[in-house]
C-alpha cells in the first residue's frame, strides 16, 4: 500500500517534472536573449466593421461583419482569436466589445508580454452584467488575489468601451469612460506589476468544456452546452496608443523591469502625454474573484506557445483532468486535449506504482 503510494508519488513527480520543463513562450527573455519585439510606436485605430486588418494574425476563423470581428464557439475545440503583430510598451488600449453569451463561454481581451506580464479583461457567458479584470507579472500565479469583478449592464447584448491605460506608475481599467480599477506598483503583488512590451490578443474559448478541470468549469460558470450555441463575441473597434516610440523593443537584461527595456530608434515613454489618464485614486474594489488559471482562453494559442500541461493550482482537480495540451492543429482550430492523453497519466502512474512495488521489496 505504502509502496504503491510511493510509486504514484514518483510517477506524479516525474510527470510534473516533464510538464514544467516546457517553455511557456517561444522565447522567454528572462531566460535567454530573444529577438526584439516589433513596436507599434504610435497611435493606431482599427475598425473591424470594414474587415480584417493585416496588423493582426488570426488563429481559428474569426469572421467580419457590420458588428466588427466575430469570434465564435460552435463546437468543442473552437477558440478563435486575433493577436497584434506589434507590441506596445506602456499605452492605452480601447476595445469596443460585445461579449458572448453561453454558460461556460469566456470572452477575453488580453495584453500579454513575452515574459508573461498580463493585463486582462474577461467576460463570462453566464453573466450579462459583469466583467472581470486581472493582471499577472512574469507569469507568477500566487497569491491568487488578483482578479476583480466590475458591473457592466447588458455586456452580452450591447457594445461597451473597455479601456486599459497603462504606465509605469499606474494601470487603470475603465468601462465606458468610468474608472473601475487602479493598480500601482505598490498595490500590485510584489514584483508583479506588468511592465514589459505587450501584444493585444482578443478571442473566445469554452472554459466550460467538459474536458476541462472542474475548477476551470466552475470558474467559467458551468459546463458549456454546445448544442445550444453557437456563441459569438464581437469587437467593433480597437484604438491603441503606444506610449513608447521606435521600431522595436528589447530586453537589455533578464530582470523583466521596465527600466531594462530599450527602444530601437525611439524612446521608452517617448509618446506619453495628451491622452494618458491623469493620476487616479483607486475606487474600492467591491468584489474580488479567484481566477483559477493564469492562461485562460487567448493564452491557448498557436504553435509558438505551449500551454503548461498541468496546473496544480486549479482547485478540485486531479492532474489527470488537465493532462492534454491544447494543441494547434494547423487547420485553424485549437484542439482540446485528446482522449488518449487524458488516459495516459493514470496508466503511467499505475505502471510506476507496479514497478516500485516490485523493485523496492527486492532492494530491501
Ligand atoms: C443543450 O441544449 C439543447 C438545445 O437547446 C437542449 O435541447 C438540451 O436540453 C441542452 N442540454 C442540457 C444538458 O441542458
Ligand atoms: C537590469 O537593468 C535595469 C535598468 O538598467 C537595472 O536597474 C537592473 O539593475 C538590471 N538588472 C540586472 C539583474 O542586471
Amino acid at each position: 500500500m505504502q509502496i504503491s503510494r510511493l510509486g504514484a508519488v514518483l510517477g506524479l513527480f516525474s510527470y510534473f517534472g516533464l510538464a514544467t520543463a516546457q517553455t511557456y513562450t517561444s522565447c522567454d527573455p528572462l531566460d535567454k536573449t530573444c529577438p526584439a519585439d516589433t513596436a507599434l510606436g504610435k497611435s493606431a485605430s482599427y475598425d473591424f466593421t470594414s474587415g480584417s486588418s493585416s496588423a493582426f494574425e488570426a488563429t481559428g476563423t474569426p469572421t467580419y461583419s457590420d458588428d466588427g470581428v466575430a469570434f465564435t464557439v460552435a463546437k468543442e475545440g473552437d477558440a478563435p482569436l486575433i493577436q497584434s503583430k506589434w507590441y506596445i510598451m506602456f499605452g492605452r488600449v480601447e476595445y469596443v466589445i460585445k461579449a458572448a453569451p453561453g454558460t461556460g463561454i469566456v470572452s477575453s481581451a488580453v495584453l500579454q508580454s513575452d515574459d508573461l506580464d498580463e493585463i486582462d479583461l474577461e467576460w463570462l457567458g453566464g453573466n450579462d452584467n459583469e466583467v472581470q479584470s486581472n493582471y499577472f507579472g512574469k507569469g507568477e500565479t500566487t497569491p491568487d488575489n488578483r482578479g476583480a469583478t466590475h458591473s457592466v449592464a447588458n455586456c452580452h447584448d450591447e457594445f461597451h468601451t473597455y479601456t486599459v491605460d497603462w504606465t509605469s506608475e499606474q494601470l487603470v481599467w475603465q468601462i465606458d469612460g468610468k474608472t473601475v480599477r487602479v493598480l500601482t506598483p505598490e498595490t500590485a503583488n510584489a514584483n508583479q506589476y506588468p511592465q514589459t512590451p505587450m501584444v493585444v490578443k482578443v478571442g473566445i474559448w469554452a472554459g466550460g468544456d467538459p474536458n476541462n478541470a472542474q475548477g476551470t468549469i466552475d470558474w467559467a460558470g458551468g459546463e458549456t452546452n454546445y448544442s445550444a450555441g453557437p456563441y459569438t463575441m464581437y469587437m467593433k473597434s480597437l484604438e491603441v496608443t503606444d506610449y513608447s516610440t521606435g521600431s522595436s523593443y528589447s530586453y537589455s537584461n533578464k530582470s523583466g523591469l521596465w527600466e531594462s527595456i530599450t527602444s530601437d530608434g525611439g524612446k521608452i515613454n517617448g509618446n506619453i502625454g495628451a491622452d494618458t489618464i491623469s493620476s487616479q485614486s483607486a475606487p474600492t474594489i467591491t468584489a474580488t474573484v479567484s481566477i483559477p488559471i493564469p492562461w485562460p482562453g487567448t493564452h491557448r494559442e498557436t504553435s509558438s506557445y505551449v500551454t503548461p500541461d498541468v496546473w496544480p493550482w486549479v482547485t478540485g482537480t486531479g492532474a489527470a483532468a488537465y493532462t492534454g495540451t491544447w494543441s494547434y492543429s494547423g487547420s485553424g482550430q485549437i484542439q482540446p486535449p485528446s482522449a488518449a492523453s487524458v488516459i495516459f497519466l493514470p496508466v503511467y502512474i499505475s505502471l510506476l506504482a507496479v514497478c516500485a512495488g516490485f523493485i523496492i521489496p527486492l532492494r530491501l
